[in-house]
């Protein structure tokens, strides 16, 4: 009886070291990012930029670079589609070199960069692009699937909208993406919304901010994300999410959902 109990507390046991280490692991990794004494926090958002300086690339870096300075910005965040046309090949593509640490060469660029991945850049080797080895190259750079940034007054959430697109999986064209690490979908998708909300529902700074590639609404051209609608939108919405911002359409949109402007906080002087 004895050996028995205590098998079964030590499978118990098991079972819940087991959890513990799973939820642990599924965590968002998380970030602190001082903002400025004064409280304040200024950042530039780009997205669907690295063509090699072409497509006036180079053109928009050196704007970026003057309003960079102006508003002494703090960091840059970067919402996918970060190497054209398929990501990056590899550790040692020198698209990363030609599209980021050349183009973006202004005195008030050289701060943190925080990315995520589109559609674009799963067409190449995932892995590379999150890997470590591109901090070497370029110690700007850090490009995650999903994670939070704590700036103080901010809360920023970066969260990888790739595995919601059904067309991707179902109906590829003649692309081909790097799904490793995402897999099985339904899963990961599951595990990725609930670590979203738990991480939304603790945050206690006056603005909750989420960062994704893919638009939720739009009127451009690839129209709404029905799955994010669906899956993501609800989330957003019950956790009093300020801002989401976005890429992947190419054109300049300002969303706005009305009864989420009833409120104290004005965000419009920001813009
Ligand atoms: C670059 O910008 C100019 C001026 O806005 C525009 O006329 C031109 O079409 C752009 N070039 C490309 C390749 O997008």
């Amino acid at each position: 009886m004895a050996a028995h109990a205590s098998i079964k507390s030590m499978a118990l046991c098991l079972v819940m070291t087991m959890c513990l280490v799973i939820s642990s692991v599924a965590e968002l990794q998380r970030f602190d990012h001082p903002a400025n004494d004064d409280g304040s926090l200024s950042f530039l958002v780009i997205g669907d930029w690295g063509r090699r300086g072409t497509y006036n690339q180079s053109e928009v870096a050196v704007q970026m670079g003057r309003v960079g300075e102006k508003l002494n910005i703090n960091f840059v965040i970067s919402v996918g589609d970060n190497f054209y046309d398929n990501g990056l090949t590899g550790e040692n593509d020198p698209n990363f070199e030609e599209s980021f640490t050349k183009v973006y060469t202004a005195k008030s660029l050289q701060k943190q960069w925080y990315s995520v991945l589109g559609n674009h850049d799963y067409r190449g080797n995932v892995k590379a692009q999150l890997s470590p080895v591109l901090k070497q190259k370029d110690s700007r750079w850090l490009c995650l699937r999903s994670f939070v940034v704590n700036a103080g007054i901010v809360e920023f959430f970066f969260v990888d909208t790739n595995p919601f697109v059904d067309m991707y999986f179902y109906d590829p064209k003649d692309h081909i993406y790097d799904w490793r690490g995402v897999l099985p979908r339904k899963k990961y998708i599951a595990n990725l919304l609930r670590d979203v909300d738990t991480a939304l529902s603790q945050s206690t700074a006056t603005w909750k901010i989420v960062v994704g590639h893919h638009a939720i609404r739009s009127v451009g051209h690839h129209g709404d994300t029905k799955e994010l609608v669906e899956k993501f939108l609800p989330i957003l919405q019950r956790n009093n999410v300020d801002l989401y911002m976005n890429g992947h359409d190419h054109c300049l949109e300002h969303i706005s959902s009305l009864s989420r402007w009833t409120g104290s906080k004005q965000l419009y002087s920001a813009i």
